[in-house]
């Protein structure tokens, strides 16, 4: 980020444009809460602005496909979109902060169940329906695959059942709506998920408040990556323990009542989980206790 000289008008408050509704809006809205940002989740959908009670900014509930054009111009200082959307629509004048680790999904062609199609070759001279004309077109053409790039504003499943398209590429996340509407996906254009994004030309102290921001969500963003586990463990297991489950630094010892025994509290990584958990018990540990973390803070 560079920083351009504050002006007598400056408003130090830091805007924060979130979508209005969309199948960000919950993540998001749960990210800044636990992150200790506090505000009243806007009851009223005519209500588009609401200020933190605890933290110098405000949040705007804007159209998904205005956000990046808010923070281009400066007119909200940050943003949470897709990738999918600076991918599709451009990154100008825009500096990604931080994958935010919800909302992950990607952008993928899909071709009609019963069709014969085995692989993108076979979309040779065939027409693509889609919301995504740039990135289609984009893919297609890296593949030196001539095609023809039909843009549809939604409900982009539906075009081939229409004739109206041989195949689509479209958002896919759980594979609901494309199993929905008897199509199958035939090749993957990229993955996303939720990102924090910023004007590139920020003035100094919203930078410095946006720094704040950024250990805060990743301070959240990092928890829900690690667990806490509690345990009874013989005395003479520490050093394997120490091995099996090192935690942040290493674990945390306390001799139990019953001699020979001890507690042991230890930070693990969640994709460590199973791994840890079978290694430990080898060493004769029991009692175990997950405990859910709230924040991280390295
Ligand atoms: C997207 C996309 C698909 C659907 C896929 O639409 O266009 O229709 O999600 O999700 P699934 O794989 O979990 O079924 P979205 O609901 O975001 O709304 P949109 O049509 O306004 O883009």
């Amino acid at each position: 980020m560079t920083t351009e000289k504050r002006s007598e008008t400056h408003d130090p408050k830091i805007k924060i444009g979130i979508q209005k509704s969309g199948r960000l809006t919950p993540e998001t809205v749960t990210l800044l809460q636990k992150s200790g940002l506090e505000f009243d989740p806007t009851g009223d959908s005519r209500k588009l602005s609401v200020l933190c009670r605890n933290f110098d900014a405000e949040l705007y509930f804007l159209r998904d496909g205005d956000i990046r054009q808010y923070v281009a111009r400066a007119k909200v200082d940050l943003g949470i979109v897709g990738q999918n959307l600076l991918y599709e629509c451009g990154s100008r004048n825009l500096t990604q902060l931080l994958e935010l680790g919800f909302g992950k999904c990607s952008l993928a062609v899909a071709v009609p169940d019963e069709s014969p199609y085995e692989s993108i070759e076979d979309l040779n001279g065939k027409k693509i329906a889609t919301s995504y004309p740039n990135s289609t077109r984009r893919f297609f053409k890296m593949h030196e695959i001539k095609t023809s790039i039909i843009p549809t504003q939604g409900s982009v499943e539906v075009a081939p059942r229409l004739g109206y398209a041989d195949a689509i590429s479209d958002i896919v996340s759980s594979g609901n709506t494309l199993r929905a509407n008897g199509l199958r996906p035939l090749a993957q254009i990229y993955s996303s998920q939720a990102i924090l994004i910023a004007n590139q030309k920020m003035s100094k102290d919203k930078t410095e408040q946006t720094e704040n921001l950024l250990v805060r969500f990743k301070g959240v963003i990092d928890a829900a990556k690690y667990k806490y586990l509690v345990m009874n463990a013989p005395y003479k297991s520490i050093d394997g323990i120490s091995k099996a489950a090192h935690g942040l630094k290493s674990p945390t010892v306390t001799p139990l009542a019953i001699e020979g025994w001890v507690s042991v509290h230890v930070v693990i990584k969640e994709t460590d989980f199973w791994d840890t958990i079978k290694a430990l018990k080898a060493l004769g540990v029991s009692g175990m206790v997950e405990l859910p973390i709230e924040r991280v803070i390295f």
